[in-house]
């Protein structure tokens, strides 16, 4: 008997899955569910005369009891853990101050963000202590959930797992009909994974940190109180290498309307939905007045997505606020079409550390894309469990292993599981910001791999000049 026949047989018969093979300690006993939830604030920008929008980042150390009975040394955005919601609009322009109070550089990236390669806050954009960091530019892009966290190389792992990661919502043009009141009936959940022993090796093992401990904005075992008939959740996989699939209790129904990078043509209506970390997904769930039920994550059969959780006790009130039907179109940003004669780039995740069998090097470029250009990605996985994640584009996965995705997974996305030995194929859109001498960057988003070398970078540039531009970067 395999390890998943094992779990399916211990839930058919009630046992618990006590001893799997992992040794791993069994699914801890339910907690409470007694803590409300916390909701990141949203960040207030200022907005100067000229328009321009001024959001203010510090980052800070602090101390936070996560689990209960055991305070610890946490990280957070302009407080001790987390990093409170930054919410801009289609054509905003937008100014960050990230002013580091840590002992340490690190650096802000935006996650899902389109915008030139030197607002990107990728490892070349360190920020060092005491020091402040003021990108800008315009948002232009469709409406989607994204966010952001530090990416110093080599120490991206341990910076987020100590509380460094916010969510960026964009808006665009709005659809009336989805729930949108924040904290309300439109709810960021970040979910997280903490090891209980408290002094977790996030370079440890094949995969970092996998958790015995789930965290939802930072609070454990949490309760949310429902007040309307609909809510829409923006899920964010925050953590550094656990995948979640995510059901209700009860085995309810509810619909998928967005993926990483904007909403879907149409919502989907599904009963699981899996994100590795990194990615993201919006979906609008239906309560009745009065009921409770819990969110959880159920063991999806790989390394990185072991045993089940309960992540949040929803509690609906005994009278609920109307919401509208949920729309049969939503503004789905359009689908990206390959060219017949698109390049295909071939990318081999080798091991734990390297990509096409090279070790991320800060001084080397490894791909020139011309701006503009839509490519296939073809992103072959031989052994672990990993994703991918390629900065500043959009991209929508053409099939898996040569299957479709399922239709939640459609849309525009900017991360996705690449299976064990597996290949995930992506059309890719680039954006128009050239810069021969600045990178983005691609990688597994498990951070331990990301940390440890599974990343690559690429430049965009006017098309035509792929062949003079340098393959290395002096520092
Ligand atoms: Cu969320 Cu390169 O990162
Ligand atoms: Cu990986």
């Amino acid at each position: 008997m395999n390890r998943r026949q094992f779990l399916a047989l211990a839930t058919l018969t009630g046992l618990s899955a006590a001893c799997g093979s992992s040794g791993r300690p069994a699914t801890p006993a339910p907690p409470a569910f007694r803590t409300e939830l916390r909701i990141p604030p949203l960040l207030e920008p200022r907005t100067a005369r000229d328009g321009t929008r001024h959001f203010a980042l510090k980052i800070q150390r602090g101390r936070t009891e996560l689990l209960p009975g055991k305070p610890t040394e946490t990280w957070g955005f302009n407080g001790p853990h987390l990093g409170p919601t930054i919410r801009a609009a289609r054509g905003d322009r937008v100014r960050m101050s990230v002013t580091n109070r840590l002992a340490e550089a690190s650096t802000v990236h935006w996650h899902g963000m389109r915008l030139p390669a030197r607002m990107d806050g990728g490892p070349h954009q360190m920020i060092e202590p005491g020091g402040t960091w003021t990108p800008h530019w315009t948002i232009d892009q469709p409406a989607a959930t994204s966010w952001y966290h530090p990416h110093p190389h080599g120490e991206t792992a341990g910076h987020v797992y100590r509380g460094l990661a916010g969510m960026f919502i964009i808006d665009d043009g709005d659809t009336p009909e989805l729930p949108g009141e924040y904290g309300v009936d439109d709810v960021p959940l970040i979910l997280q994974d903490r090891d209980q022993a408290g002094d977790a090796d996030v370079l440890g093992g094949t995969f970092g940190i996998l958790g015995d401990r789930m965290l939802v904005n930072g609070t454990y075992a949490p309760f949310m109180t429902v007040r309307a008939e609909r809510v829409r959740f923006r899920v964010l996989n925050g953590s550094n290498a656990r995948r979640y699939n995510l059901v209700f209790g009860d085995g309810r129904r509810f619909h998928v309307v967005g993926n990483d990078a904007g909403l879907l043509a149409a919502p989907v209506e599904v009963e699981q939905v899996s994100l590795s970390p990194g990615e993201r997904a919006e979906v609008v769930v239906t309560f009745s007045a009065g009921e409770q039920v819990l969110l959880r994550t159920v063991s999806g059969g790989d390394d990185i997505d072991e045993g089940d959780f309960d992540l949040l006790k929803l509690v609906a009130a005994e009278r609920l606020t109307p919401s509208p039907a949920l729309p049969s179109r939503l503004a789905a940003p359009e689908a990206i079409v390959v060219p017949a004669n698109a390049r295909v780039r071939r990318f081999r995740l080798n091991g734990h550390d390297a990509i096409n069998g090279k070790e991320m090097d800060m001084s080397r470029i490894d791909e020139v894309v011309p701006a503009g250009a839509t490519e296939i990605w073809e992103v072959e996985n031989t052994v672990y469990a990993h994703n991918f994640h390629i900065h500043e584009v959009a991209f929508q996965v053409l099939d898996v292993d040569g299957q479709k995705p399922p239709p939640y997974a459609t849309g525009h996305k900017d991360t996705v599981y690449v299976p064990p030995k597996s290949t995930v194929r992506l059309a890719v859109r680039f954006g128009g910001f050239t810069d021969p001498v600045t990178p983005y960057m691609y990688h597994c988003h498990l951070l331990r791999h990301e940390d440890s070398g599974m990343m690559g970078q690429f430049v965009i540039v006017e098309p035509g000049t792929e062949d003079r531009v340098s393959r290395t970067i002096a520092h």
